[in-house]
């Protein structure tokens, strides 16, 4: 697919459309031209800080990012400044940092694409304290609504977010979660910026300002890649009913979608090579997602001493238990013990109390589902990993996570590191490059028959702000290699 950024027009003619409302015009102008002054003044109600060209879909922090061009000898510092405190200002008053273009470019892109680091920075930044602040909501619905067990009135922490979830979450401590000091109470979240101090609420009617500015910010899209219209949303339990093919070299789902498929076997080596680096027999190793079997092809290979397999789709299990698998009766049988070697049928969310209740610890642990949000994903590393993973193991994972774009892999990549923080998890990341020139484009060859190219990062687009440099073709992976900290 052509990219439509590339030779891309940024000029403030090509961006900012003659049919453009007046009132969007203006912030977006005062935006481009780094006037931090007027950008205030007209941030003056909700949602301006994220208005849109009907046309171009430019945002102000496309605009304030685009106008800086690509870094020149001739750059002027105090314009760069302005623009840093422009982009600063718009994300205090919500501006969303993954709303696209009509190029398909979030503002982070367009950074990236230009080369110019402080800025993009500021991007995934802003992207990691938004996706914390998700986290934190997400909590605030399991925990019941206010007055099931809790009453108006009584007294409130303030408690900063970023200390709560682990240091370097990002830039600014000017969100807060106001919970009840018991902690029972659903936490509520408010920003504080204008309330003239940094950290508490100092009245009611800023603070209900200030919710409505969070809201607002808190309304843009969730923390998923934006989506081309090839990228429907693959929901777990619709997948866990779908049909599956087994073909030469891939797994689809009825929809097209691609489970697994063979140019992830290096990723797979490499994720072995991390999880048990020496190899020796008698390990305790627990995959979770059979797929393609490819890993635990591996995992079998080192001779481990007790290998635990959890599986939910009855078409992958039904292909484990064929007379072609390697791991159907005869396998179990095979193990050093009974039950040393087992397929659990059921997903992992029930299958894993089942373990802990059995009071199974493991030496490596591997997760690589497919159809699950991060909730999911961070519910393992947060209730599951502490009670699985033995004191001196490693816990690896398919990281996947907003692979489609080099902004959301970097987002992901913090919050991941954050939250395993808070489940007690130190995270090493191993950069490897997966060699994908023997792989076609999108649709031929490997992909015929897949819906979407589903990785598209490549180390080529990541080169203009320093990240590792490889060849054409090499994408780039970051392994997590999880230990306990201390
Ligand atoms: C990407 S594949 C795993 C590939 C595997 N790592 C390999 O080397 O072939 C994901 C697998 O997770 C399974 N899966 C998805 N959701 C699951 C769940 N909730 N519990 C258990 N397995 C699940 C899928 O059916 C699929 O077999």
């Amino acid at each position: 697919m052509p990219d439509p950024a590339a030779h891309a027009d940024d000029t403030i003619s090509a961006r900012i459309s003659p049919s453009c409302p007046a009132e969007t015009q203006r912030i977006l102008t005062a935006a481009w031209a780094h006037d931090v002054a007027a950008v205030k003044k007209l941030l003056d109600a909700p949602g301006r800080a994220s208005v849109q060209d009907p046309t171009t879909g430019e945002t102000p922090l496309h605009a304030a990012i685009r106008a800086c061009g690509a870094p020149a000898e001739d750059d002027d510092p105090a314009d760069l400044e302005a623009a840093r405190q422009t982009v600063h200002e718009l994300l205090l008053w919500g501006a969303i940092w993954n709303d696209v273009d009509d190029r398909n470019e979030t503002p982070g892109c367009v950074a990236q694409r230009l080369g110019r680091v402080e800025l993009y920075n500021l991007c995934v930044e802003a992207g990691v304290r938004a996706e914390m602040l998700f986290g934190v909501l997400e909590g605030y619905e399991e925990l019941g609504s206010v007055g099931e067990d809790g009453e108006d009135g009584e007294d409130l922490e303030v408690v900063d977010v970023e200390a709560g979830a682990g240091a370097g979450a990002g830039a600014d401590a000017d969100m807060v979660v106001v919970s009840e000091e018991d902690g029972d109470e659903a936490p509520e979240l408010v920003d504080v910026e204008g309330s003239g101090q940094n950290g508490a609420v100092q009245e009611d009617e800023a603070e209900a300002e200030a919710e409505q500015d969070q809201e607002q910010q808190l309304d843009g899209p969730r923390f998923q890649p934006p989506k081309d219209d090839t990228n429907a949303d693959v929901n777990s339990e619709a997948y866990l009913r779908s049909k599956l093919t087994y073909s030469d070299g891939k797994l689809v789902d009825e929809d097209g979608n691609g489970v697994m498929m063979a140019w992830e076997t290096d990723i797979m080596r490499q994720s072995v090579d991390a999880l048990l680096p020496d190899k020796q027999p008698g390990k305790r190793i627990l995959n979770i997602g059979f797929g393609m079997g490819i890993i635990d092809t591996m995992f079998a290979e080192t001779k481990p001493a007790c290998h635990h397999i959890i599986e939910a789709h009855p078409g992958v299990l039904e292909h484990i238990a064929s007379p072609s698998s390697k791991f159907g009766s005869a396998w179990e049988e095979s193990g050093p013990a009974p039950g040393a070697f087992k397929v659990y049928n059921g997903k992992w969310q029930d299958v894993c109390q089942e373990l802990l209740q059995q009071g199974h610890t493991y030496d490596a642990i591997y997760f690589d589902t497919f159809g699950e949000d991060y909730s999911q994903l961070r519910m393992f590393f947060t209730e599951f990993i502490p009670g699985l993973l033995d004191g001196q193991g490693r816990f690896s994972f398919f990281n996947g996570l907003g692979a489609d774009r080099r902004i959301c892999y970097d987002v992901y990549t913090k919050v991941a590191e954050l939250h395993l923080a808070d489940a007690g998890l130190d995270v090493d990341w191993k950069v490897i490059d997966v060699d994908m020139s023997h792989l076609a484009e999108a649709g031929k060859g490997e992909w015929e028959g897949v819906k979407r190219r589903y990785w598209t990062l490549d180390s080529k687009r990541s080169a203009p702000l320093g990240f590792r440099l490889a060849a054409d073709n090499l994408v780039e992976y970051r392994l997590p290699i999880c230990t306990f900290l201390g």
